[in-house]
């Protein structure tokens, strides 16, 4: 029977928790997994949902059992399994059936792929799904991007399965091509920054100040119920009070210092780079997972140069300070994704909807605080306006700038690695100085390379006095 309501396939943990969630919100699915076995399984596991599902081990079983025109979710490992999924699937397409990749493409495989597709008179849709598991079961917040048609197709089912805030689902079309997957990277991005700063405030609490991990969590947790309230922040404080049943120990003082990453925030700075829209707490970040995977070079330098102790003197930080310092360290870190935001839509002619962009993040995404609802207040009104110029963050951070000043150079005094605070500290100083020392940079670019200048006294292109002096 042709009469599903949509279609998915990619029955991994993400794949079979928005399967789950789509027919929870009364959809039909046909579903589809490379490795058939894990089809009933699936469905046999799906309980009060199962007769909403349809499995099929043949993919052209699995594309004949989708209502027309059909729209089918790839939840498949980005990279080359997106591509190959969508050659088995293409001769089995009609014109306008609708390819959906909900993973976590980079957005120039998606920009390629929806030209391709659109060649086939496929649409193509590339939508960033944020929330881990919990969040594709029960409301994730959806970035899209690709066709505004194919969209408002689909448009229902996405609103229907998002996560809400204040009743409005967290889902929106983001512009054309890629530019959904676009919003994720930067939204990636973030949460490593956002990660980051947190780790770097468990650091001083636990080697600045002797602070245990359960001391800490209760910290966090504190910093919660403030401006600072997150997810994040919430899910620090409570890994910070487990305890690890084996040992008895608190879980993260046996959990190894070596950071993964599956490249989101690194395609970021990537980004960032190639628009000249700077990043560095992002960068920081990770850079500071960079290291952390590199423990051996850590263990050496460590013996090398005899830890020093990190212990701070009583009274010489405080955890407002810190609080103040994380405060105005995300800020300032937001300001720059969403000016690495603006200067991609420029660049790529997306439009990209700011204030809407902060409302999907409010709820559903890794992401999501309390901040976010003053962020898209802030930018309904001033969408291209640097959010640290504005009049609710610039007294935030005015309020909080000293907090981070004194936490990072507290730190830096005491040996204790702060590089995201520090990197926001940098970016805030920079920002707010009206001549810097780039004239020192063009002169040594005119002395080496004749690459001229510009001069404060008059327009045009200058040399210095040294260019005949050594030629
Ligand atoms: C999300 C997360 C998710 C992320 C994984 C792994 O928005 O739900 O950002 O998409 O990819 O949590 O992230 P890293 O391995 O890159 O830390």
């Amino acid at each position: 029977m042709a009469d599903a309501d949509i279609g998915l396939i990619g029955l991994g943990t993400m794949g079979a928790m928005l399967a789950l969630n789509i027919a929870d919100n009364g959809f039909s699915v046909a579903v589809h997994n490379r490795t058939a076995s894990k089809i009933p399984e699936f469905i046999d596991g799906a309980g009060p949902l199962k007769d909403q599902f349809s499995g099929h081990a043949e993919l052209a079983d699995f594309v004949q059992a989708i209502a027309k025109p059909r729209s089918i979710i790839l939840m498949v490992p980005a990279g080359d399994p997106v591509d190959e999924q969508i050659e088995a699937l293409r001769p089995l397409l009609d014109e306008d059936d609708l390819i959906i990749d909900a993973g976590n493409a980079n957005f120039h495989d998606t920009e390629r792929r929806a030209k391709v597709a659109a060649d086939a008179g496929n649409p193509y849709l590339g939508i960033g799904v944020s929330g881990g598991a919990e969040g594709a079961r029960f409301g994730p917040s959806i970035m899209g991007g690709g066709d505004k048609d194919a969209w408002d197709r689909v448009e229902p089912i996405l609103h229907a399965i998002a996560a809400k805030y204040e009743g409005a689902p967290c889902a929106t079309h983001m512009g054309p091509g890629g530019a959904g997957h676009f919003v994720k990277t930067v939204h990636n991005g973030i949460e490593y920054a956002d990660m980051q700063l947190i780790a770097e405030a468990y650091g001083l609490m636990r080697d600045g100040m002797g602070m245990d991990a359960a001391a800490c969590g209760k910290t966090f947790a504190e910093w919660d119920k403030g401006p600072l309230k997150s997810y994040l922040i919430e899910i620090s404080g409570k890994v910070a009070q487990a305890t690890d049943a084996e040992t008895g120990k608190p879980v993260l003082d046996i959990i190894l210092d070596r950071a993964g990453q599956k490249g989101t925030g690194r395609w970021t700075v990537i980004e960032s780079q190639m628009l000249g829209a700077p990043v560095p707490v992002i960068e920081a970040a990770v850079a500071a997972r960079n290291l952390s995977a590199q423990r051996d070079l850590r263990i050496a330098g460590a013996a090398a140069y005899s830890e020093p102790n990190r212990t701070l003197a009583d009274g010489v930080l405080s955890l407002d300070d810190i609080e103040q310092a994380l405060i105005a360290g995300k800020i300032l870190c937001y300001a720059q994704g969403y000016d690495l935001l603006s200067k991609a839509s420029a660049e790529y002619d997306w439009h990209l909807p700011m204030a809407p962009i902060a409302r999907v993040w409010r709820e559903g995404c890794i992401i999501r605080s309390a901040m976010l609802s003053d962020m898209a207040e802030v930018l309904e009104k001033e969408p291209d306006q640097n959010l640290a110029l504005s009049a609710h963050f610039k007294k935030l951070i005015a309020d909080n700038i000293a907090g981070l000043r004194k936490t990072a150079v507290t730190a830096q005094m005491a040996g204790i690695a702060v590089p995201a605070l520090s990197a926001a500290l940098a970016y805030f100083d920079q920002m707010t100085t009206a001549r810097v020392t780039a004239n020192m940079l063009q002169a040594q670019r005119d002395y080496f390379g004749a690459h001229s200048f510009e001069r404060v006294d008059k327009d045009g292109a200058h040399h210095g006095p040294w260019l005949n002096q050594h030629l």
